[in-house]
C-alpha cells in the first residue's frame, strides 16, 4: 500500500473512537477525499467490512462517491485486494461498499441497513431531518458508525442542528476544515477561488471558508421549503414540457436556462431536470430539444418578448416543426415569480432530485429583484416552464401556436 498523509486538520477524525464523525467547510478542502480514504483504509483493516454511501438524493451511481472511492484504491495502490463492480466495491474479506439515495428507501426498505459498519452521508446538508432520523437507529451493528461530510448551507439544516448546535451527542467528534488546510489544494480551484474572491465577494466566505449561505433578505423561496418537498421519483406525468430562457448575449457569463417540467397526476408541479448551459444558439437548442426528446415533453416553452422569433427560429433550424408554446411577458419577472413561489409554499411543487444551481438561485429572487450574480436563467425557465402547466396563475392565457403542427405533418 502506498502511504497515505493525512492532513492535520483530520486527524482527530482518525485517532479517536466514536460513533459520529464529521467534516464540514468550504469548496476544496479535502472532506471527501478524507472520509474516501478512510474507508479504503478501514476496509482492508477490518476483514469484511461493510458501509454504505449515502446521499440525500442519488439519480445515478454517477452521482456517488463510487468514482471517488475507486480511484483512491488506485492512488493507494490497493486494486489488487478489491474489486470494483458498476455498481458496488467487494472489499477485502467478503465486504461490500455500496450505493445509495436516501430517497430511494422506505422505513421499511432502510432495514436492509442494519448491518452495516459505516455509512457515510456525503453532501450531508441534502439530508433531510426525515432522513437523518431514518438513518441513526437504521446503522445499529456492532461499534457502527455514521460520517458526514458537508458544506455548510443553513445553520436549520439537519446536520448542522445535529452536530453544530449547543446539544451534539457526545461520542462524536466534528472538524472544520477550509482550503488552506487542505496541502493538496489543486492549482485549478486556486483560480476559481481568487476569482470568486474578486468578482463574487457576497458568496465568498460561504463557498470558501464554510461559512452558511448568506441568507437573501425578502427571498420569495427559502431552501427548507424546497427541501421539504424533494422526492427522488417523480409520479405518471400528465404533461412535461421544456423551457428555455436563452442568455442574450454569447459572451456574457450568463447561462441559457432550459429547465424540465412536468404536472404529475397527483396535480402537482415537479422540476425533472435542468439542462442549462453556456454556448452557441445551435447548442443551446441542441440540449434543450435533447431535453424534450429523452423526457418525451410535449412542447417547447419560449418567451417571446426579447427576440422570441429568433428563439422560434434557432429551434426550429434544428428540428423543423418541433411543438413551441410562446408565452409573452405581460408582467416584470418577479411579479411572475410569485405566483409560482406561492405553489412551493403551499406544498404543491417538488424537486424530483437536487438541483443546486437552481436552488441558489431561486433563494435569491426578492420582490425587489434578484440579488444574485448576473441573471437568473435557470429561474426564469423555471417559472415559465411551470406557469405553462398551472395556466390558471396566468390571467392572460398563453399563446399556443399550432402552425407547427401543419409544418409537422408536411414533415411527415
Ligand atoms: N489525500 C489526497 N490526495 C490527493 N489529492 C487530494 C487529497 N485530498 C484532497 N486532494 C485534492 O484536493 C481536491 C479537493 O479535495 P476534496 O474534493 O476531497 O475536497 P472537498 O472538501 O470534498 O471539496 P467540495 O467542497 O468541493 O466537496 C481534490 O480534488 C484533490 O485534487
Ligand atoms: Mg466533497
Amino acid at each position: 500500500m502506498t502511504q497515505h498523509i493525512v492532513p492535520e486538520v483530520f486527524k482527530p477524525l482518525w485517532k479517536e473512537k466514536a460513533r459520529y464523525r464529521g467534516a464540514y467547510g468550504g469548496r476544496g478542502s479535502g472532506k471527501s477525499h478524507n472520509f474516501a480514504t478512510m474507508l479504503v483504509i478501514r476496509a482492508v483493516s477490518q476483514k469484511g467490512f461493510r458501509a454504505i454511501c449515502v446521499r440525500e438524493v442519488q439519480r445515478s451511481l454517477k452521482e456517488s462517491a463510487l468514482r471517488l472511492v475507486s480511484d483512491t484504491i488506485d492512488r493507494l495502490n490497493l486494486g489488487g485486494e478489491f474489486s470494483v463492480q458498476t455498481n458496488q466495491i467487494k472489499t477485502p474479506g467478503d465486504g461490500l461498499i455500496s450505493f445509495t439515495g436516501m430517497q430511494d428507501h422506505t422505513a421499511e426498505s432502510i432495514k436492509s441497513l442494519e448491518n452495516i459498519h459505516v455509512a457515510w452521508v456525503e453532501e450531508a446538508s441534502n439530508l433531510s431531518a426525515r432522513s437523518l432520523e431514518l438513518l441513526r437507529p437504521t446503522i445499529r451493528a456492532d461499534g457502527s458508525e455514521i460520517w458526514f461530510s458537508w458544506n455548510p448551507r443553513n445553520e436549520t439544516d439537519a446536520v448542522d442542528q445535529f452536530l453544530r448546535s449547543e446539544n451534539i451527542p457526545e461520542n462524536s467528534i466534528v472538524v472544520k476544515s477550509n482550503y488552506d488546510s487542505n496541502q493538496f489544494f489543486p492549482s485549478e480551484l486556486e483560480e476559481e477561488r481568487l476569482f470568486d474572491k474578486k468578482h463574487n465577494v457576497e458568496r465568498y466566505s460561504h463557498i470558501w471558508d464554510g461559512e452558511y449561505e448568506p441568507r437573501v433578505k425578502g427571498a420569495i423561496w427559502d431552501r427548507a421549503t424546497i427541501h421539504a418537498h424533494r422526492r427522488s421519483d417523480p409520479p405518471e406525468m400528465n404533461r412535461i414540457v421544456v423551457a428555455v430562457d436563452p442568455a442574450v448575449s454569447e459572451e456574457g457569463g450568463d447561462e441559457h436556462g432550459i429547465i424540465v417540467c412536468g404536472i404529475g397526476e397527483d396535480n402537482r408541479g415537479y422540476v425533472l431536470d435542468d439542462l442549462s448551459r453556456h454556448g452557441s444558439p445551435k447548442q443551446w437548442a441542441e440540449q434543450t430539444i435533447a431535453a424534450y426528446d429523452k423526457w418525451s415533453a410535449d412542447a417547447i416553452v419560449i418567451e417571446i418578448n426579447q427576440g422570441g422569433d429568433m428563439v422560434r427560429h434557432t429551434l426550429e433550424s434544428v428540428r423543423p416543426g418541433i411543438r413551441i408554446i410562446e408565452v409573452r411577458a405581460t408582467k416584470g419577472k418577479h411579479v411572475r415569480a410569485e405566483p409560482i413561489s406561492a405553489l412551493y409554499q403551499l406544498g404543491r411543487v417538488s424537486h424530483v432530485g437536487t438541483f443546486d444551481k437552481l436552488e441558489t438561485q431561486m433563494c435569491q429572487v426578492t420582490s425587489a429583484g434578484y440579488q444574485g450574480d448576473g441573471s437568473p436563467d435557470r429561474v426564469d425557465a423555471m417559472v415559465w416552464a411551470m406557469t405553462e402547466l398551472f395556466p390558471k396563475l396566468n390571467r392572460q392565457k398563453p399563446k399556443v401556436d399550432h402552425r407547427e403542427n401543419v409544418s409537422a405533418s408536411w414533415m411527415g
